[in-house]
């Protein structure tokens, strides 16, 4: 079966339950535009992490439907490996996502897998690794590297699969703020390049400023979904969710109620809020 082709990913009812019987998603239908930034807000285990994994097959429903580029995700082998192909994941915590010995090795082992010729996979890890800024360290053990860098590599495993739609599990936390923003350009490159970006983070700072799209979650389900302007003026939803406003939102709305902005709405980054001050 198939659904709507504008979208990278749809779910339909999704309901999930972990063996010890907690219920982690409920009733869960979003469907994710094509191309788009897209961000996942929400508390902690409010169900992110449980409904990435229902993105490309990692975990199976309980109840419900997911669709990949318009066709219904299907759990035999070859499906799987056929959604694989479209949606990559990148793991909050690298240490679970990479296992070979040397870099070079690890990004390899995924297009490899795919069953891709040794000169086409050279080709596409030498991209990845590119992208990533990675080059110097091919020949580096995992283990030995820092936890930043482990990070640019396990974006680059999945960046060698050339997927359509790039989700990437809390690619921030821990980092410090250069490497932060080094992650966020890497996704912005993959982005511009028709990628769709799906993330989740507790940085409502980087979500507003970075999204063209963002989901709130709550207790397994999605309770708003909107452009970033319209989230963060939604009193209720940022409570609900226990959600901060976002600084660069905040500061424009006092300093245009107290006049000293010019043109209204809220400024999307701190230049633009500069260069919006009056006098
Ligand atoms: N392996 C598991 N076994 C049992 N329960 C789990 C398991 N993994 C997650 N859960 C539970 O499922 C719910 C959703 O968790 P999930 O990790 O998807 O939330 P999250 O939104 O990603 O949270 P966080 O912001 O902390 O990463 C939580 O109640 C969590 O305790
Ligand atoms: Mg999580």
């Amino acid at each position: 079966m198939t659904s709507d082709n504008g979208a990278a990913i749809e779910t339909e009812g999704l309901e999930f339950s972990y063996v010890d019987g907690t219920k982690a998603l409920a009733n869960v239908s979003l469907r994710i535009p094509a191309g788009k930034k897209v961000a996942f807000l929400g508390p902690n285990g409010a169900g992110k992490t449980t409904l990435f994994l229902h993105f490309n097959g990692l975990v199976k429903p309980d109840r419900g439907k997911v669709y990949v580029a318009g066709r219904e995700v299907r759990y035999d082998r070859a499906s799987l490996l056929e959604v694989r192909k479209k949606v990559g994941i990148v793991f909050q915590d690298p240490d679970t996502q990479l296992f070979s010995s040397s870099v070079r090795q690890e990004i390899s082992f995924g297009p490899l897998n795919l069953g891709l010729s040794r000169e086409v996979t050279e080709q596409r890890v030498r991209q990845a690794m590119e992208d990533t800024g990675i080059l110097d360290l091919q020949d580096k053990p995992t283990h030995f590297l820092s936890y930043g860098q482990k990070k640019r590599v396990a974006i680059a495993d999945i960046l060698a699969m050339q997927p359509q739609a790039l989700v990437c599990d809390e690619p921030t936390a821990w980092l410090d703020v250069k490497h932060s923003r080094q992650i966020m350009e890497i996704l912005d490159r993959c982005n511009a390049r028709g990628v769709t970006v799906i993330i989740s983070t507790h940085d409502v700072d980087m979500a507003y400023a970075w999204s063209d799209y963002i989901f709130v979650m709550k207790d397994g389900q999605v309770i708003s979904e909107g452009v970033p302007l319209e989230i963060f003026a939604d009193q209720q939803v940022l409570q609900e969710a226990e959600l901060a406003e976002p600084l660069l939102f905040e500061l424009s709305r006092e300093l245009a109620g107290k006049g000293c902005l010019k043109e209204g709405g809220p400024a999307k980054s701190i230049e633009e809020l500069i260069g919006r001050i009056k006098g």
